[in-house]
């Protein structure tokens, strides 16, 4: 698949490197075309190195216009991705300006538009910019995310590009284009977040999960081409782009859903915090606080995970294992008790492991383990997959040589 990659100046333009080798690593040729407010923020020597093409930015040079001009380029394009797209280029494509080679390309290629936009939250939500917002879409343009989150502003809202491999999986989503994925052609199940346990129709017994990890692992699975089904506790995030996202509350309800979804998958991760106890009865009428102290009966939710490892025909089971102590040790006592493929184990505290960005962990199987030191979710994420995938593969005796280099953290 051919892209153009527009990119524009806006501070997420650093992760345009890290795009780059997300389009690459799943097939694409990518032609970098770089605003000159884009350069501000990141250096055409290093787009040019990952992309492995001459940067284009100027619609004036003879030599690079010679070679492919910007409509041959714009013929070239099966897509056209402008990502970070500012409110600026918003607005100038929904103008039909063309006073750089960027939008020109635009205005000459027949290929699909998609847009990442990238920006302050206030800038994305003023009239101006979701009324473009609107005229794009309605033009048949595509608008991939923005994300919700902090931004470089230091404020939060929505404004935030979504993460590269989101952003790649979407764009072969977008064109039906068979990338090179680990996972093309498998189906992956995740459950994500906590669940709420409800006391009477107020209140709820629940966690601190936040969903980032189940989300970043899901995101991960379809970026590798995986068609992922996600089973989602309640969380405040935005859905991910290019799968299924099923909303659920209860343990009870996720139980249901996972085991809806199973049939078929080849892989089910259960990064979810799900409750192991309930309410036995939730009140039905709000209770009143007469009582100097009262007592909640709880009694145990499904064990899902459990349930879907002992399945006839189990797919691939990773758990989770959230401890706040002798974390290898309870983690391998899981991964035994519930029979399952492989378990990550993760430290979880005030300071570590729930509803942050970053997250480390331990990962065990049988007769085996790999550390994962500190780092983003989504950077854990793809390396979980990746991990899962091999094992998979090798377990299931269909290619038992690693097709990734996984850097080994074992002490
Ligand atoms: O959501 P974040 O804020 O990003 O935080 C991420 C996380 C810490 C929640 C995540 O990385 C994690 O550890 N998830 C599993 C949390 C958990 O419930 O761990 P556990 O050790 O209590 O459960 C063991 C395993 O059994 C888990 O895979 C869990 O999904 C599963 N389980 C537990 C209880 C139950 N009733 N059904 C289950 O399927």
């Amino acid at each position: 698949m051919n892209i153009v990659l527009g990119i524009t100046g806006g501070i997420a333009a650093y992760k345009s490197p890290d795009l780059v080798r997300r389009l690459r690593e799943r097939g694409a040729e990518v032609q970098i075309v770089m605003t000159a407010s884009a350069e501000e923020f990141v250096t055409g020597t290093a787009l040019q190195a990952v992309s492995g093409r001459p940067i284009r930015s100027n619609l004036w040079d003879k030599e690079a216009e010679a070679a492919m001009s910007h409509i041959e380029l714009a013929r070239w394009a099966d897509i056209v991705l402008i990502a970070p797209s500012t409110a600026e280029v918003m607005a100038r494509i929904v103008s039909g300006g063309a006073p750089d080679l960027l939008t020109t390309i635009c205005l000459a290629t027949e290929a699909p538009i998609a847009l990442a936009p990238a920006m302050n939250h206030i800038m994305w939500s003023n009239p101006a910019t979701q009324a473009n917002r609107e005229v794009l879409e309605e033009r048949g343009i595509h608008i991939i995310g923005p994300g919700i989150g902090s931004q470089a502003c230091g404020e939060t809202g929505p404004g935030r590009m979504l993460d590269p491999d989101a952003i790649a999986a979407t764009v072969f989503n977008l064109t039906g284009g068979k990338g090179q994925g680990l996972l093309e052609g498998r189906k992956l199940v995740v459950t994500a977040g906590p669940t709420r346990e409800a006391i009477d129709p107020v209140r709820y017994i629940t966690n601190r999960s936040s969903g980032k990890m189940g989300y970043a692992i899901a995101s991960a699975a379809a970026a590798q081409g995986a068609d992922v089904i996600l089973v989602s506790g309640p969380v405040n995030l935005p859905e991910p782009p290019g799968l299924r996202v099923v909303n659920v509350e209860s343990a009870e309800q996720m139980y249901a859903a996972t085991h809806e979804a199973i049939i078929d998958a080849d892989i089910f991760v259960s990064a979810a915090a799900v409750a192991d106890y309930r309410p036995e009865n939730a009140a039905l009428q709000k209770i009143k606080k007469n009582e100097e102290s009262m007592s909640l009966v709880l009694v145990r939710c499904p064990d899902i995970l459990a349930s879907v490892a002992a399945l006839d025909s189990a797919p691939f089971t990773v758990g989770f294992a959230a401890e706040t102590e002798n974390v290898a040790e309870y983690a391998r006592g899981k991964l035994e008790k519930k029979n399952l493929d492989m378990i990550v184990a993760n430290r979880v505290g005030p300071d570590c492991g729930f509803d942050r960005d970053d997250n480390s962990a331990t990962v065990l199987w049988s007769d085996g383990e790999q550390n994962f030191p500190v780092s983003s979710k989504a950077r854990l994420a793809r390396d979980l997959i990746e991990l899962a995938t091999q094992r998979f593969l090798a377990a299931r005796g269909t290619d038992t040589q690693p097709r990734l280099s996984i850097i080994s953290t074992k002490d």
